[in-house]
């Protein structure tokens, strides 16, 4: 395959020369690749000039209602003299640098203790970085920092590789890709057993139509038990688009949830352009409060995005109300309407909190709803 590209040269090294891979390494390397990935080869590009949106790419709102949230947890935990924000999958560190500037300017005692640490293997670094906001690749090396923390991850679960599967009158079956014939191939496998015990643990049996095809991510057990073991104690905060499983596989849902990006236009064909535009999946919810579960958490709740943040918001709303100075202008509203109004962000993401040796009720974020939403757990 050499001669075709880095995508091929590459996906001849990682099939050790069979060209041929499951989808979720297909899906790892056109993504983290260090020469062909969209990430991995530093290609990935967000916001208005990029290829889609993040909350975080919306404007410093996102930011400033989160350092809201950490100013809650650092309260909860009795002012510790030091305290973390822990991001992973921090990207280019703009929602480290809008945290930390609205923790300066509304928290001088909190900014006084703050520390910031993003971990990411493929960072995209800001010009001018504030001297607060470490960089590390990986969990584990910033564990070594462990404090009291709040630790966020906005959009980093979907980024993660799953696996495509599809169900067949003789059972699901596991997509593999192939090069062949001068394109991209899908072949159906029978699944390992590794993958059919998971399929069996995860996928709510249902009358599934032939040709089924939805995802499955494996990394959610093992990503949350580090996550778990790198926050010494404090908040684990998951921000993302996803479905609580009922609605995930849903025998109504046929073709999944998987969707590439580029240029602010989605599809649902991951061959197309492999390596040069995003592919993400929704996340399955509740194989995320099952792993919190399992790692030890303490199950704090869950809410949409709009709802959380109208939340934290309301004391600034408030003010605003009374007239007075609350530093809500146009640009401010237009950013709290596209993250929260439901045809926009509001309802499409979600928030999953979970508490590790802290307080798990009366959280400004999740009070009032968290009994409501426990019901549809
Ligand atoms: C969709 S982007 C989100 C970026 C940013 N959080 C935002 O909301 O604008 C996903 C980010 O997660 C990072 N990422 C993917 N897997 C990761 C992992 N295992 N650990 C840390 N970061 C990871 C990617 O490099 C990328 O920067």
């Amino acid at each position: 395959m050499s001669g075709l590209g880095p995508i091929h040269e590459a996906f001849a090294e990682w099939s050790g020369g069979r060209n041929e891979l499951t989808f979720k390494d297909f899906m790892r390397l056109s993504l983290y690749d260090h020469q062909a990935g969209y990430y991995g080869a530093g290609k990935a590009s967000l916001g208005r000039n990029g290829d889609f949106f993040t909350s975080v790419s919306v404007g410093g709102l996102f930011g400033q209602l989160l350092a809201c949230q950490a100013f809650e947890v650092w309260q909860k935990l009795g002012h510790p003299p030091v305290f973390q924000v822990i991001e992973q999958g921090g990207h280019d560190a703009r929602l480290a640098c809008d945290v930390l500037q609205s923790i300066d300017e509304h928290f001088p005692d909190l900014s006084s203790c703050i520390n910031y640490t993003i971990c990411d293997p493929y960072p995209v670094r800001l010009p001018e970085q504030d001297p607060r906001l470490r960089f590390f690749d990986s969990l584990p090396a910033a564990a070594a920092e462990n404090a009291a923390a709040l630790f966020i991850c906005n959009e980093l679960l979907d980024a993660f590789p799953v696996h495509r599967i599809r169900f067949r009158s003789d059972g699901w079956k596991e997509l593999w890709v192939k090069w062949e014939d001068s394109a991209w191939q899908i072949n159906e496998r029978v699944p390992s057993k590794e993958l059919t015990q998971a399929i069996g643990a995860r996928i709510p049996s249902g009358a599934y139509p032939d040709g089924y095809t939805t995802e499955l991510c494996t990394e959610i057990d093992a990503w949350m038990k580090s996550a778990a073991a790198t926050l010494d104690k404090g908040l684990l905060l998951i921000v993302d688009y996803g479905f609580f499983s009922d609605d995930y596989y849903a025998p109504e849902r046929t073709a999944g949830t998987l969707r590439c990006f580029s240029d602010h236009q989605a599809d649902d064909d991951p061959l197309l352009a492999p390596g040069d535009r995003d592919i993400t999946a929704h996340v399955d919810w509740t194989a995320v409060r099952d792993a919190g579960d399992a790692a030890g958490l303490g199950w704090i709740g869950f809410s949409d995005q709009g709802a959380y943040l109208t939340r934290l918001a309301a004391p600034l709303l408030q003010q605003a109300e009374r007239g007075e100075k609350a530093g809500i202008g146009r640009k401010w509203i237009r950013q709290f309407q596209t993250l929260t109004h439901p045809g926009m962000m509001g309802r499409s993401f979600g928030v999953m909190a979970f508490a590790k040796d802290i307080d798990t009720t009366g959280w400004t974020g999740f009070s009032d709803i968290q009994m409501n939403l426990n019901k549809s757990l």
